[in-house]
Order: structure tokens, then C-alpha cells, then sequence
């Protein structure tokens, strides 16, 4: 922390800190200065100079994003000679920059092409006569494109390898006009952040290489969600066009993931569109309710299993506890997911081992040493033949779920399951209620930290399948239509 200094910008006086710099003060008090280089979650760099602005102290213009603020600092942003000095720099950015806008999948989001049009005014003294420098295009990792001709070397890519991720996999390469970004000989592009940097790039650079040529943005819906596929919880946005993701990047969330997310999350929503999904119905809900009735009235509570598995909401846990609890239910089981060890970055930024987005809850819920336990308690119940009600609440994608409850399942009289994918538990079903993906569901998640995240849904479930939490509140109203005996 600095020291508090009051300056002025366009004439408006601002309380700021003499260690902040000028463009993040104004940025932060919605006075927008165009910028490439700077970006709010990188250490900055100036080297665009898209950002300059008049300084009382200077008289030269200066980069905004690398001058702190001082007491009694003038800045204007707006004046004619700023203006001139960003129509010059995106002159000269635009000397070699081909113009394929039309097929470019940054086009629509692309900070130059929004400049160019703002303060460029659609005049050019080049008329495609000069020849430009020629950058090749190439696959820079297994997720990434790069296109040479497009990018305006503002390193935000070098320093996010840098400084957030840490590896260090991209560096500036060459010298003047052939100045490029580039890996080391040999080194492949693999960090499992690369893909944000797809996201800071503010031209059409690098692309990722499953977004490529998928949609143009203006035509897609964008819906705030939370990443599912660990217990960091992610901030994410969902893009969707004609009824599928078609990409997912990070929302901003300082107290959760920053700007920032991993590619496997990113990646992770292949299963919501597979032609595994269940979309058929077997049964209804208050048949699920009538089995689960006669059970207990048969054989008693002890006759009946339950496991729900940490991939449901908060909503649709509490409505599974509710429905177990009030027949007596308590081998409860949960189905978690656990792969390798935390892994965390230089700037903090963690991937957790738990590949679920809820286990915090199932942990508040039911006991932190209940849930350690698992389906293991279950699965030797039914493997014991003690078992003539399973009822499974899923939802899990399933490269995590258990083998060998797969094959006990056939053990019991009754199999109730609410699933997303078909599996062999499905077909061996007596009930089977599709039930929605995390995208096409509202609710609450709580991550690894114990905050409670809402997120709402992106999609429409496929076929007859529909919100767990529908199903649920279904087959609690059954059993309190079918009172005990
Ligand atoms: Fe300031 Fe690039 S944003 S020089």
C-alpha cells in the first residue's frame, strides 16, 4: 500500500493510492482507456502504447498503465493529441495485420477490431498496395492454434505462462517487425491452463483449436454458471448456439478462481451431449415412491439402500435426505470422485483432486465421516443379499463411477435409478427417471472453500429427462400421498 493521493482525470477528482497506476483507476471509476498489453490480472508491461494519455508531469503522452498515480496528477484521456496517438499506434498495428475478420473467430470479441472501428475511422493509407510480413501459422500444443499474421505481440500469453501458470511454456522471439511469440524448440504447448490464454488474447492469435470455426459469437447465448468438474467451483460462462456448449470460459471471482480456469474443466461437457444421455423414462416417480413403500412395509427400512453422489445440488441433496429420512432409510451411501493430488499454481490458482463440485455439501449434510466411507458400506450390504431396494440419485460422468456397484446392482429386487447416461445399471433398471445435466439445471453448488455458488441453466434437458430436484420433489409428494401403514 501507497500513500492516499487525490488526482483528477477529465477533470473529475478521484481518491486513489500513489502505487496504483492511472489506467487501473481510471478503469475501476468506468472511464475506459483502450489498452492491449494490460490486462487486470497480469503484472503490466507497456509495451502497446495503445493506453497513452497527457500527464500534467510529462510533456510527452504517457503509457497509463505504467504510471502510478500522485497527488494532484492531471490526466486526460480524451484530448486531440491522445486521440491522434491512438489512431497513429493502430495505424501501425495494422500495417501487418491481414484482414480476415470475415474468418476469424476472434471477430465479435477482438479488442482491434473494436478499436480499429472506434478511433481508426476506416481510413488507410496502405490500400493492400505494401506487402506485409509474413508470420507462420501453426499448432502450438494440443489445444492451440496460432496465427502469426494476427497477433500484435502484447505478451499477454508470455506472462500468463509466467506469472500465473509458471511454466514459462511461451516467450517473445525475434526482433523488430518479425517479433513473434513462440515455444522453445521442442517444447509443445501443454499447460493445463493454456487455454486462458485463448481468452486474454485480445486479437485472433491464438485459438483454441474446438472453438475453431464452431460459431460466430454474436449468434450464441452466454449464461453465467459454475464449473462442475471439481470442488474449486470455478466461475465460469457457458456459451451455447442451436442447444449445445460450444465453449466455457472463466467469470471473474477474486475469491474463488480470479480470471482464470483449467483446460480440463473447460473441456469437460463432451458427456452432456452424448448419445449415451437417458432420455427415456422407465416408470414414473410414484412408482418409484409405491416400491419404495412396499419395500419398507415388507421387509423393513433396513431392506433399502440409498446413494446419491456429490455431483447433485444442494437442492436436490436435500430433498434425497428428506425422502431417506422420513422412511427410516440409513445405509446412505455417496459416490465421490477423487483423482491425484491437488495441483496448485504460481499465482495461487488451485485444480483440486475432488472432481466433484458438491462434496462440501455432502459433507455438511450427512458427516464428514460418513462420506469418507463411500459406496463401500452399500456395496457389501448388496453383495450380502441384505439389500432389496437400491435407489441410486447419480448424475456422476461416468469414467468415475464404481465398478463394482455396477456389478451388484442385478443383486436386488428393485433398482430405482435417476441417471444422465446409460450404463448397465440402466438396463437393469425396474425405475429409471433421466435426470439433467449440471448445464441444463439451476441450483447451488458449494466448492472446496464453503461458499455457496448459484448457477442456472443453459439448456433444456434432452427428451423426457428433467432436474433431479423435479423428480425428487415428485417422489417425496407420492410417499406423503401413500401415508405409512
Ligand atoms: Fe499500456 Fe499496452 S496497455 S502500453
Amino acid at each position: 500500500m501507497g500513500k492516499p493521493v487525490t488526482i483528477k482525470i477529465n477533470g473529475r477528482e478521484i481518491q486513489a493510492d500513489s502505487d496504483q497506476y492511472v489506467l487501473n483507476v481510471a478503469m475501476d471509476h468506468g472511464i475506459f482507456v483502450p489498452h492491449y498489453c494490460w490486462h487486470p490480472g497480469l503484472p503490466p508491461e507497456g509495451n502497446c502504447r495503445m493506453c497513452l494519455v497527457k500527464v500534467s508531469t510529462s510533456r510527452k503522452l504517457e503509457v497509463s498503465c505504467m504510471t502510478r498515480c500522485a497527488d494532484k496528477l492531471e490526466v486526460d484521456t480524451e484530448v486531440p493529441e491522445v486521440q491522434k496517438a491512438r489512431k497513429d499506434v493502430l495505424e501501425f498495428l495494422l500495417i501487418n495485420h491481414p484482414l480476415d475478420c470475415p474468418i476469424c473467430d476472434k471477430s465479435g470479441e477482438c479488442m482491434l477490431q473494436d478499436f480499429t472501428y472506434n478511433w481508426r475511422g476506416g481510413l488507410s493509407r496502405f490500400l493492400g498496395l505494401q506487402e506485409k510480413n509474413i508470420r507462420p501459422t501453426k499448432d502450438l500444443g494440443p489445444n492451440i492454434r496460432f496465427w502469426g499474421n494476427r497477433c500484435v505481440v502484447c505478451t499477454r500469453c508470455v506472462r500468463f505462462m509466467s506469472e500465473v501458470s509458471g511454466s514459462g511454456q511461451l516467450s517473445v522471439v525475434q526482433r523488430g517487425d518479425h517479433c513473434s511469440i513462440d515455444t522453445a524448440p521442442g517444447v509443445t504447448l501443454d499447460d493445463p491452463l493454456s487455454l486462458n490464454i485463448v481468452d486474454i488474447c485480445p486479437v485472433g492469435a491464438l485459438i483454441d483449436k474446438e472453438f475453431l470455426y464452431q460459431a460466430r459469437v454474436w449468434y450464441t447465448m452466454r449464461t453465467p454458471s459454475v464449473c462442475a468438474s471439481c470442488s474449486t467451483g470455478c466461475n465460469i460462462t457457458l456459451t451455447t448456439l442451436d442447444g449445445k456448449i460450444k465453449r466455457i470460459q472463466p467469470r471473474l471471482n477474486q475469491e474463488v478462481n480470479g480470471y482464470w480456469m483449467c483446460d480440463d474443466g473447460r473441456r469437460h461437457f463432451g458427456y452432456v451431449h452424448s448419445e449415451r444421455r437417458l432420455t427415456e423414462r422407465i416408470g414414473t416417480p410414484d412408482e418409484a415412491a409405491r416400491a419404495l413403500r412396499s419395500v419398507v412395509e415388507r421387509h423393513g427400512p433396513g431392506a433399502v439402500a440409498a446413494l446419491c453422489s456429490a455431483y447433485n445440488t444442494c437442492e436436490e441433496l436435500n430433498l434425497f435426505k428428506e425422502i431417506f429420512d422420513s422412511l427410516g432409510v440409513t445405509q446412505v451411501g455417496f459416490l465421490t470422485a477423487t483423482e491425484g493430488q491437488d495441483r496448485t499454481f504460481k499465482n495461487g490458482f488451485t485444480i483440486r483432486a475432488d472432481k466433484t463440485p458438491n462434496a462440501a455439501f455432502l459433507t455438511r449434510l450427512f458427516g464428514e465421516q460418513k462420506v469418507l466411507e463411500g459406496s463401500n458400506k452399500i456395496v457389501s450390504l448388496v453383495a450380502d443379499d441384505k439389500i432389496k431396494l437400491l435407489f441410486i440419485l447419480n448424475g456422476l460422468p461416468d469414467r468415475h463411477f464404481p465398478r463394482a456397484l455396477r456389478d451388484l446392482a442385478g443383486r436386488v429386487e428393485e433398482l430405482i435409478l435417476i441417471d444422465i447416461l446409460k450404463s448397465p445399471l440402466s438396463e437393469r433398471a425396474n425405475v429409471l427417471l433421466p435426470g439433467a445435466a449440471w448445464a441444463e439445471k439451476s441450483g447451488t453448488f458449494v466448492n472446496a472453500q464453503g461458499r455457496e455458488q448459484t448457477f442456472k441453466a443453459a439448456l433444456t434437458p434432452p427428451g423426457e429427462a428433467m432436474p433431479e430436484s423435479k423428480l425428487l420433489s415428485e417422489i417425496s409428494l407420492a410417499l406423503s400421498a401413500v401415508p405409512a401403514k
